[in-house]
């Protein structure tokens, strides 16, 4: 997987269906090719067309060096940025040597994906080394056996005898000269990850967090595609960050029209001062190459973010039908309240009871209470063990929520630790949802949440938390660091959190973590390393969903998305929806309801019992089979359509968000069934090939009223 030409000094990364080629030239650490794959690396002869400058700029202006630093008049944007004593931030990078071993090593401090045994992974580590700071640089490159994605880090080491700046710490590539377009995943609280897609011109394009959180705004993931690219053919380079922080992700295109691309931390929030002797770890980034389109992408990214980032029993494990109490009551519960809730759940066949925020301290409103972690007995008499003992009494699961991360100003928490939280000393305290975060960089917090969030699990049976998160950074400062190390503190706290995460979900392996912030604002692959699905988004309104579960698919798989069912008119945007719609998008996902069964009517109880028979009957389809998307949402008119395909069953989902008068029978055409296979849907009475399943497609269309949706269900005979 990988080898090595002494004599031309050629790194060859072979992955199932991608290359990735190094070179060292003149000692210096050059990139010649990440795509489709080669059989060999022999492609020296090739490079010598790289890298020629002209007048005004020098060789180095156009040399794809593989980590892009400030020398030699290279103007490109950098990699690594260190500032010396001298002041200055030149960085003359050089190889020392390198080690390929079987495996791969896990980050220090940082998650990161991961292997099961040896014989599954290759990494190259190469160091490099500046003579002037004595600056060691590490940069590991994985690849593995089963999966198409390739892992990179890199370590920065201090060797020199003083101490340096890190200002910029990123994994960054470059891509053959080529047009491309940009896609990224844009949004906003309740309109998380739709899908964008713009021309890359000559220029920076950047998309960053500065919030302390990957965001609601824009997710740590970023590719350019070829511009015929669509969802079944054309390139796709896609990096996705392993790390749940500010983030920036970027894409040059530079005198020559050769394009570099970058991930990696946010150097607007972020610095670090590194002491002699002393090493940063950067955080993972994961490189895609696709060349099958953006389906091909998906196809390389949810195995992989399902078995070698998520982990943990609930990895592999059938997720739970839920019930959650947050739309049907906000604070407004008690024990019975919520306990008819869990009943009526059960009894149509839903798994696991979730009882959300307003169950500690004095909360019933969300100005008050956030860190005392007691359960309020007025509220719940007996105890979470006295309700829990209930829920469990009706056969099935207790789930809590959470937000560890924070406190309100109205806490005894806040009383007893005014400095806790981040802050700058004389300035104000500014609160959202009126609540500030406390400083996760400062152990004896990280101690603190570790200790209560334990007892609070081990006071009952707790089966499944949601940790929720929900403001971004402002003043995000940490009391405890020097003048000089302030700019640490974003990084520090994602450190900190990481260990409290790692501690807990270790202590607790059974229980089933689920993330959230705000709905979908820390959707990432850093927080999947520890909880292995995230509330997708606080809109559940089933025409808003099939959009944000559509671009959230192109890099999470279904296993890792929350959906839910919710009540009409919808809490976030007015909308009313059909009840069997909203079951057919929340089927999208981990699927769970968000309202009071009680108030259903009977029509729209059978139909979510069925909803639920249904689940049980596809779960493994739809949380382990190979997603495909196959109408987007966004250019056929609000009319959108996914395929899961799972050893011999073939599930499609399909939406109209619009009923158009007068309409013709529209056709979606399935995607990589058996050419000559027959494929039975009984229900339907379909009864055909593979082949005219994929050419002709399924007729759609004659709906009776908005936001119509379908579910065929294929057998393979
Ligand atoms: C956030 C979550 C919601 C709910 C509330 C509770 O907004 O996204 O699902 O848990 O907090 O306060």
């Amino acid at each position: 997987m990988i080898s090595f030409q002494e004599q031309e000094k050629i790194f060859h990364l072979q992955g199932n269906t991608y290359s990735y080629i190094l070179c060292v030239k003149d000692g210096m650490l050059m990139h010649m090719y990440w795509g489709k794959k080669l059989p060999s690396a022999d492609i020296g002869c090739l490079f010598a067309l790289h890298g020629e400058g002209a007048s005004f700029d020098s060789a180095f202006s156009r040399a794809p060096m593989e980590v892009f630093t400030q020398e030699k008049g290279y103007y490109g944007q950098r990699a690594i940025n260190l500032v010396n004593p001298a002041g200055d931030d030149l960085l003359s990078l050089r190889y020392k040597g390198h080690r390929i071993f079987a495996g791969k090593k896990a980050l220090t401090g940082l998650p990161s994906s991961y292997i099961e045994d040896e014989t599954e992974a290759e990494t190259l580590e190469i160091d490099l080394r500046d003579a002037f700071t004595g600056v060691v640089v590490t940069l590991s490159y994985t690849v593995f056996r089963d999966f198409d994605v390739l892992a990179r880090s890199m370590v920065i080491l201090n060797k020199g005898d003083a101490p340096l700046t890190l200002t910029d710490a990123q994994t960054a590539v470059h891509l053959p000269r080529a047009e491309y377009e940009i896609i990224h995943l844009k949004g906003a609280w309740a309109r998380e990850r739709h899908m964008q897609r713009i021309p890359m011109t000559q220029g920076n394009f950047s998309i960053k967090s500065r919030r302390g959180a990957s965001g609601h705004e824009n997710n740590p993931f970023i590719a350019l595609v070829s511009p015929s690219t669509t969802e079944f053919s054309g390139d796709v380079f896609a990096m996705t960050h392993v790390y749940s922080g500010s983030f920036s992700a970027s894409v040059e295109v530079g005198i020559d029209s050769a394009p570099t691309m970058m991930m990696g931390l946010c150097s607007d929030v972020f610095s670090w001062k590194l002491e002699p002797g002393c090493s940063f770890q950067a955080p993972e980034a994961l490189l895609t190459y696709a060349p099958d389109g953006l389906n091909g992408l998906s196809h390389r990214m949810h195995p992989f973010i399902r078995k070698r980032i998520c982990r943990g029993v609930w990895r592999d494990r059938p997720r739970p039908v839920l019930i959650n109490n947050w739309e049907a009551t906000y604070f407004d519960f008690t024990a019975d309240k919520l306990f008819d809730i869990a009943k009526r759940g059960a009894d149509i066949g839903c798994e696991l009871f979730v009882m959300d925020d307003g169950w500690f301290g004095k909360r019933n409103t969300d100005n008050c209470s956030l860190g005392d972690w007691v359960v309020n007995e007025e509220k719940l008499p007996g105890g979470l063990k006295a309700l829990a003992d209930r829920i469990t009494s009706l056969g099935i699961m207790m789930g809590l929520w959470v937000e560890p991360e924070m406190f309100s100003p109205d806490s005894d928490l806040y009383r007893a630790h005014p400095d806790w939280c981040l802050h700058v000393e004389g300035r104000e305290r500014t609160q959202a949802r009126q609540q500030l975060i406390l400083d996760l960089s400062r152990k004896e917090v990280q101690d603190y949440i570790i200790g209560s969030i334990s007892a609070v699990l081990r006071s009952a049976s707790i089966s499944y938390v949601k940790w929720d998160m929900n403001r971004n950074m402002m003043e995000g400062f940490s009391a405890a660091l020097p003048a000089e190390r302030k700019m640490e503190t974003q990084h520090r706290y994602m450190l900190g959190l990481y260990r409290v995460l790692s501690e807990i979900t270790s202590a607790f392996p059974e229980v089933l973590f689920e993330s959230c912030s705000g709905g979908g604002g820390r959707f990432d692959c850093g927080i999947l390393c520890y909880m292995p699905q995230t509330w997708t988004s606080d809109d559940t309104d089933a025409s808003e969903r099939v959009r944000i579960q559509y671009g959230t698919s192109l890099i999470y798989p279904a296993s890792s998305m929350g959906a839910h069912v919710s009540a009409v008119p919808n809490h976030q945007t007015g909308r009313t929806t059909p009840f069997h719609t909203r079951c057919n998008v929340a089927m999208g996902g981990n699927f769970g309801f968000e309202l009071d069964l009680n108030k259903l009517s009977p029509e729209d109880l059978a139909c979510a019992k069925q909803a639920v028979d249904t689940v049980k009957k596809l779960r493994a389809v739809m949380q382990q089979g190979e997603y495909s998307r196959l109408i987007d949402p966004a250019k056929q008119n609000g009319r959108s359509a996914w395929q899961y395909t799972h050893q011999n069953q073939v599930v499609v989902c399909i939406y109209q968000d619009y009923n158009v008068p007068n309409m013709s029978i529209w056709y979606v055409k399935l995607t990589g069934l058996e050419e000559s296979a027959v494929y039975e849907d009984r229900e339907h009475g379909i009864r055909t090939t593979g082949a005219a399943l994929m050419n002709i497609g399924l007729p759609c269309g004659l709906a009776h009223q908005d936001h119509e949706s379908w579910v065929y269900c294929f057998e393979k005979l």
